[in-house]
């Protein structure tokens, strides 16, 4: 009965018929069990259009070479964000239309940053601007290609169009006001939108598998007396936390950051305004970007450190600052319901 050497008709009916079964068995339930039980988490669709637009320009300037969005389940991904990423973090990325599928943006490969928190760590819309403008504007190493194609030169600058200050070194002859493109308005609209939002009330995200941990040394590395007044290292938190902007020399940017090197608020006797800055941000003038709040999330000692390395480098020669300091002025902000500080 079952001669598939004479009947063709029975071989491909049966080959098709193991074909459509598997293809549904392995491909199209688990996409289908996948878009059912995955809902976008409250808080996480694109709040407008602009952010929806800048997603594909991210993926047709092909950022995803480069860059991730993903938090593995492991410690070392850590540092990208405050939990596992889940199915539900990137269900309200849909099919673009009929013809192209939903875009990946997880990535594969990690020549830059992962960017699943990067508006969280980057809220400056200038930075960016620079950044994509040509990234060694502002970190000087970068190896990320420039693109300025995102950008235009115009004779006259409107009162919305986000003027950049580029140095003569990083354009290529064009003497004119450069501005960015509705593409790089979108883009980075989508880049700053990027953050983790919180899993609904009760609900504990996966954890990160930790690595096994050395048993601790008793002794040896143990701290000796003073190490509790002691201050974290504060030129390894400046470059983390301020150099993006202020940059390694503390000079910071022409009409984009200020210098912090000779600055009478950093140098002032009386610290108060520059632990102020650093818990707040700080919006006092137009020529300059906006500072965002960066000390919310660093400990008293961390931001004593930072402020104590900004106080004594680049010529600076003002007095050092301890945690308790910072604890008092930390204390005063809260009680204010202000939101930036102000001189
Ligand atoms: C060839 C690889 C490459 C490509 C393509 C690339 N980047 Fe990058 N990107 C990097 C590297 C390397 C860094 C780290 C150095 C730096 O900050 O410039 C980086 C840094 C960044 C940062 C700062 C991350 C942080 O944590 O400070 C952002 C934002 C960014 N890239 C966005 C983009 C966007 C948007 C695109 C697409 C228009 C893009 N990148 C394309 C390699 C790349
Ligand atoms: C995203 C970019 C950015 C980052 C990161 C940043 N700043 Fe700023 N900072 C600014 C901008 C922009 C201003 C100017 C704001 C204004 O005057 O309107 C500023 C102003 C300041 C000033 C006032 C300087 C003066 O002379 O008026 C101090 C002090 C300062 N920042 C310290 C810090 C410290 C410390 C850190 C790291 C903990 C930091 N900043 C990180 C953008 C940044």
């Amino acid at each position: 009965m079952f001669d598939f050497h004479e009947n063709h008709q029975l071989l491909v009916g049966t080959a098709g018929g193991i074909f459509l079964f598997l293809s549904l068995l392995i491909a199209v339930k688990p996409a289908y069990t996948v878009q059912e039980n995955n809902a976008p988490l409250p808080g996480s669709l694109p709040a407008n259009a602009e952010i929806r637009a800048g997603m594909n320009v991210f993926i047709e300037e092909g950022c995803v070479a480069c860059h991730t969005q993903q938090v593995r389940n492991i410690d070392m991904d850590k540092m990208w964000g405050g939990r596992p990423g889940i199915p539900a973090d990137y269900a309200w990325r849909q099919r673009i239309d009929n013809l192209r599928a939903t875009p990946s943006t997880l990535g594969t490969e990690r020549t830059g940053p992962d960017l699943t928190e990067i508006g969280e760590r980057q809220p400056s819309e200038t930075w960016h601007y620079l950044h994509l403008f040509n990234p060694r504007t502002v970190v000087k190493e970068s190896i990320m290609p420039a693109h300025p194609w995102l950008f235009q030169s115009v004779a006259t600058v409107g009162q919305y169009d986000n003027e950049l200050t580029v140095l003569d070194e990083y354009r290529s002859g064009d003497r004119g006001h450069i501005v960015p493109t509705e593409k790089a308005r979108q883009l980075v609209a989508y880049l700053v939108s990027l953050k983790q939002v919180d899993l609904p009330g009760g609900t504990t995200a996966p954890p990160f598998i930790a690595y096994k941990k050395a048993s601790p040394t008793v002794g040896a590395n143990a701290p000796g007396p003073g190490a509790a007044t002691a201050l974290p290292d504060g030129a390894a938190l400046y470059t983390t936390h301020c150099q993006a902007c202020h940059q390694a020399n503390g000079e910071g940017l022409k009409g984009a950051f200020p210098p912090l090197k000779s600055s009478a608020v950093v140098n002032d006797a009386n610290a108060e305004l520059l632990v102020q800055i650093i818990l707040q941000g700080y919006n006092a003038r137009e020529e300059y970007a906006v500072m965002p709040a960066i000390g919310a999330k660093l400990s008293d000692s961390e931001i004593a450190a930072i402020a104590t390395h900004e106080r004594t480098s680049w010529g600076n020669k003002a007095a050092p600052l301890t945690a308790d300091f910072v604890k008092k002025i930390r204390e005063t902000v809260k009680t204010e319901t202000t939101g930036t500080a102000s001189r």
